[in-house]
């Protein structure tokens, strides 16, 4: 028995209330606790470093755990269990001297901010207690905004990714807005750029392209990076934007490895990438594009993949799609190529959104993470919200009706939307879909956005956000929305995590953030006892009481030791 499996009817855990406090709730007969929070050191040397009125000094900011946790994956390597968990961005406010204002005014404030964001990969040990972290182990490591990195894929190595410091086009640097994660079959991390836009500006002249305005790129970044490294300049450098917006792969296990950017997976700003694999052994990963608008994809490798055997070539090689949903619950994936778009293969990816657009792709409600179903052949993409639906478009994108699986008109609730593959094939062009669910509030509305018929006072809910299986089959939701609990958001509290039955139908609370945080990232342990689950930009000075409020990966378990994923 899981966490989740019914025992007869419902869940295996009793579904708890909205969450108003600064604190994390979990059922009875759970426990949580903070695994590892902002500024904990992974080495002995930044023990110790991090204050609560000062933050973490820059000469430890890469020593030690990073900010804004999001996406996380468990590797194993014999009895050791490794982490590799994303620092999506930063907050300026909260983690610069107070003089600064949230803007750094120099060089080392830059640096301080890069090396907070990237990746950890973390040593932790099953002390029994919700593990905790292994300091000094050699598997531990920061990956930041300077990290050495490489690429592959068609776009590798093309005029549109050359810069001055790497006129081959071949070597970026630095991983960036890293958000949702995937695992690959052969057990590396997959990381996902996400709003990469950000980090850009220009102190001089830069010219305003179409490819720069679609991916909100120019003018002023929101870090002052601009303003104290060239790179960052688009003045200087216009082609580092087209280095980021990938999905990288990192290898946990080997602290030695350099990560590779895979430009044949599409640039845009990725939330997560789900591997499954096809009937006939090729590797498929769907994507999701964060933003109004914007589109869903999927890669399907050239070359078939075999437990044990060789993985060349299998994301750098093969075709990039984007979804087309129809009204009549059908719907395809359409082929970037060459024939299909107009464009050359660089173009497609690098500028994958306006290949998109070209082929007619749907414009969806923000698609976040996608979660697949191990046990039958569905995926589900968690649409978090859109207020511009059908009023509308975003820079040099396209019109936004409400239709198919982005229903409403404004959305400030989200849907799931769920796709089953046309022959149990996820190598199959075409699919059929529905909705899991329709966010919404049925205290306040009765018409649409009181949601779907499994929404009700006692598990409602706004903008799903990360979502991942447990090997039982339940889809795990997690919220990144609305938590003033007024309006048209009464009732629904802080954000949560559900659980949901995705054969009844059935979704149920089972944990509930601090206010003002978001819960984002969701792995187990290998025996599955232990769940870890990331608790992004809490409010008040959670978890410590004093101080700076700390986003933290935490540990849940049941006290009787069962199974929890
Ligand atoms: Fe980083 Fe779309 O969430
Ligand atoms: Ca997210
Ligand atoms: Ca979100
Ligand atoms: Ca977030």
């Amino acid at each position: 028995t899981t966490a989740a499996r019914a025992e007869g009817a419902g869940f295996a855990f009793k579904p708890i209330p909205i969450g108003t406090d600064f604190d994390v709730h979990v059922p009875e007969g759970y426990q949580w606790k903070v695994l590892v929070r902002w500024g904990d050191a992974l080495f002995s040397e930044a023990q110790g470093a991090y204050s609560p009125e000062t933050g973490v000094p820059v000469a430890m900011s890469d020593k030690v755990f990073g900010e804004n946790t999001d996406g996380m994956e468990t590797f194993t390597d014999g009895d050791k269990t490794v982490l590799a968990i994303n620092s999506e961005y930063v907050n300026p406010k909260i983690n610069l001297p107070a003089d600064s204002e949230g803007m750094p005014k120099n060089a080392d404030e830059v640096t301080l901010l890069k090396n907070m964001q990237g990746v950890t990969v973390v040593e932790v040990a099953d002390n029994g207690n919700g593990y905790e972290v292994v300091v000094d182990s050699p598997y531990n490591r920061r990956i930041t905004h300077e990290t050495q990195m490489t690429m592959d894929g068609p776009a590798a190595g093309s005029d549109l990714v050359k810069t001055n410091a790497d006129p081959e086009g071949m070597s970026p640097k630095g991983t960036m807005n890293n958000c949702g994660s995937g695992k690959t079959l052969w057990g590396t991390y997959l990381t996902c750029e996400e709003n990469f836009n950000g980090y850009f500006g220009a102190t001089g002249e830069f010219t305003e392209t179409e490819g720069l305005k679609r991916y909100g790129i120019g003018g002023e970044g929101r870090y002052a990076y601009e303003k104290f490294d060239a790179r960052y300049d688009l003045s200087k450098e216009p082609n580092e934007p087209n280095r980021h917006g990938w999905v990288t792969e990192i290898n946990p296990l080997d602290p030695t490895s350099t990560p590779v950017k895979h430009t044949a997976l599409g640039r845009f700003k990725h939330e997560n990438a789900e591997m499954v694999q096809a009937a006939d052994g090729r590797v498929v990963v769907y994507m999701g594009d964060d933003e109004r608008g914007e589109f869903m994809y999927k890669f399907v490798s050239n070359g078939t993949w075999t437990e044990g055997g060789s993985t060349e070539g299998l994301l750098s090689d093969g075709t990039l799609y984007v979804a087309k949903f129809n009204d009549d619950l059908t719907g395809e994936w359409l082929a970037l190529t060459p024939e299909t778009t107009g464009m050359s293969m660089e173009e497609i990816l690098v500028f994958s959104r306006e290949a998109g657009s070209k082929v007619g792709a749907t414009t969806m409600d923000r698609p976040e993470w996608i979660a697949a179903n191990p046990l039958k052949c569905e995926a589900y993409c968690a649409l978090t919200n859109n207020k511009n639906r059908g009023v509308k478009t975003n820079a040099g994108g396209d019109e936004q009706p409400a239709m198919g699986p982005n229903p409403r008109e404004v959305n400030n609730f989200g849907q799931i939307v769920r796709w089953r593959p046309e022959g149990e094939d996820h190598g199959s062009e075409k699919f059929g879909w529905d909705l899991y669910v329709m966010a919404g509030n049925p205290t306040v509305y009765d018409n649409a956005y009181g949601g779907s018929e499994n929404v009700n006072e006692g598990n409602m809910f706004n903008s799903p956000d990360g979502m991942a299986f447990s090997s039982d089959g339940f889809l795990w939701i997690q919220t990144d929305g609305e938590d003033s609990n007024e309006g048209e958001f009464a009732g629904q509290g802080n954000n949560q995590m559900l659980i949901g039955n995705t054969e009844t139908g059935e979704i149920a609370r089972f944990l509930t953030a601090p206010n003002g945080a978001e819960v984002t990232g969701l792995t187990w342990s290998a025996d599955k006892k232990v769940a870890f689950v990331g608790i992004q930009h809490p409010g008040g000075s959670w978890p410590d009481g004093n101080g700076k409020p700390r986003s933290s990966v935490i540990a849940v378990w049941r006290e009787d030791g069962a199974l929890i994923g």
